[in-house]
């Protein structure tokens, strides 16, 4: 952590958007320049982009609205009685697998944010590009009683609440797409990462993390290779207490009544209700009009008049154009 602290350190005292020169940093450090110049290196591959101009010092590219334990406290306890219950932590490989890495300590609702991940992943072993501040990485834990089955319809659920949250914080059109995206614009704005552990007829340890693109620069093309969109400027630490809360209440509802206590909510949201999509599984490519969801969950894909449920988590949708 010590390594981490001062790179840390530094990007909050630039976190006021003024410039800072490399001998004041050096003198709060009490260390040489050259020792300045290691922790901005850290900081630029952590993400952030950094102008340094001769004569005036390093100045942040673009504002970052850093995570505040007291704030988030302060806007979950004007919602709920309950304890706020979430580890921040700035540097983290991924949140998902924090939680994962700790199953035995947690209690349903126990929840992880990070500023940037080191190994922010995406189903089916792809990457989650993570920089720092500019986005959100957040991790809910919960613990299912009757098992995994039971989470049958869960990453489209938290779409639901995850899209709400976001409409009513950003008053833009945030859609959901099958079965584990938030769209804006028709473009990719979060994605949703459900992973279980725990065998058939014992009981589930969930884990559901959310990537929320807020004031993404640049993405890393070898990694988001597909068209991506922002939410704007929002405040994190608002928008962290407000998905605690709201995602707490949905899973003490879903836990009693499962997914179809929501399905009515996917339809208006529904990025592809009645447009033409091709469900891409492996080499094969399956073209129809995408027709909302059923109870399970799956998607309903009309062909030649014709309804048919797809589901399992090797199936992508896209418009088919
Ligand atoms: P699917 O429809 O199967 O979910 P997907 O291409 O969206 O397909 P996911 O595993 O859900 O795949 O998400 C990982 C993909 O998301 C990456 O391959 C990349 O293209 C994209 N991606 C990675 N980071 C980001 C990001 N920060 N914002 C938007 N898209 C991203
Ligand atoms: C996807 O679209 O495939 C899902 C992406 C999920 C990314 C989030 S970021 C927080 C949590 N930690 C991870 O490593 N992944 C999820």
């Amino acid at each position: 952590m010590r390594d981490l602290a001062n790179p840390l350190k530094v990007i909050e005292i630039l976190s006021d958007g003024h410039f800072h020169s490399g001998e004041e940093l050096a003198s709060i450090f009490g260390i040489t320049r050259a020792g300045i110049n290691k922790y901005i290196k850290v900081i630029r591959q952590w993400g952030i982009e950094l102008s340094s101009v001769q004569g005036k010092g390093y100045q942040l590219a673009y504002p970052l609205n850093l995570l505040n334990e007291q704030k988030i406290t302060h806007y979950y306890l004007q919602k709920s009685s309950q304890p706020v219950a979430l580890d921040i932590i700035p540097v983290i490989n991924s949140t998902n697998q924090y939680l994962l890495d700790n199953l035995a300590e947690l209690s349903s609702g126990n929840a992880c944010v990070a500023e940037f991940q080191q190994a922010g992943r995406g189903r089916r072993g792809r990457q989650w590009f993570s920089p720092f501040g500019s986005n959100l990485y957040l991790s809910l834990y919960w613990r299912l009683e009757q098992g995994p089955a039971a989470a049958m319809g869960l990453s489209l659920m938290i779409g639901i609440v995850v899209a709400k949250v976001l409409r009513e914080l950003s008053g833009q059109d945030i859609k959901v797409k099958w079965p584990n995206d938030l769209y804006l614009d028709d473009k990719k704005l979060a994605g949703i990462l459900v992973e279980i552990a725990g065998k058939a007829g014992d009981i589930a340890h969930v884990v559901m993390g959310m990537g929320i693109n807020l004031n993404m620069h640049n993405p890393d093309s070898g990694i988001v290779n597909q068209a991506w969109s922002n939410l704007g400027n929002i405040d994190r630490n608002l928008l962290v207490a407000n998905l605690l809360y709201h995602l707490r209440q949905a899973l003490v509802c879903f836990e009693k009544q499962g997914f179809a206590a929501f399905l009515a909510e996917w339809n208006p949201l529904d990025n592809f209700a009645n447009r033409p999509v091709k469900l891409i599984i492996g080499e094969t490519v399956i073209k129809g009009v995408a027709r909302g969801i059923n109870q399970q969950g799956a998607l309903l894909l009309e062909q030649n008049g014709q309804i048919t449920p797809y589901i399992g988590g090797e199936i992508s949708l896209r418009a088919d154009n």
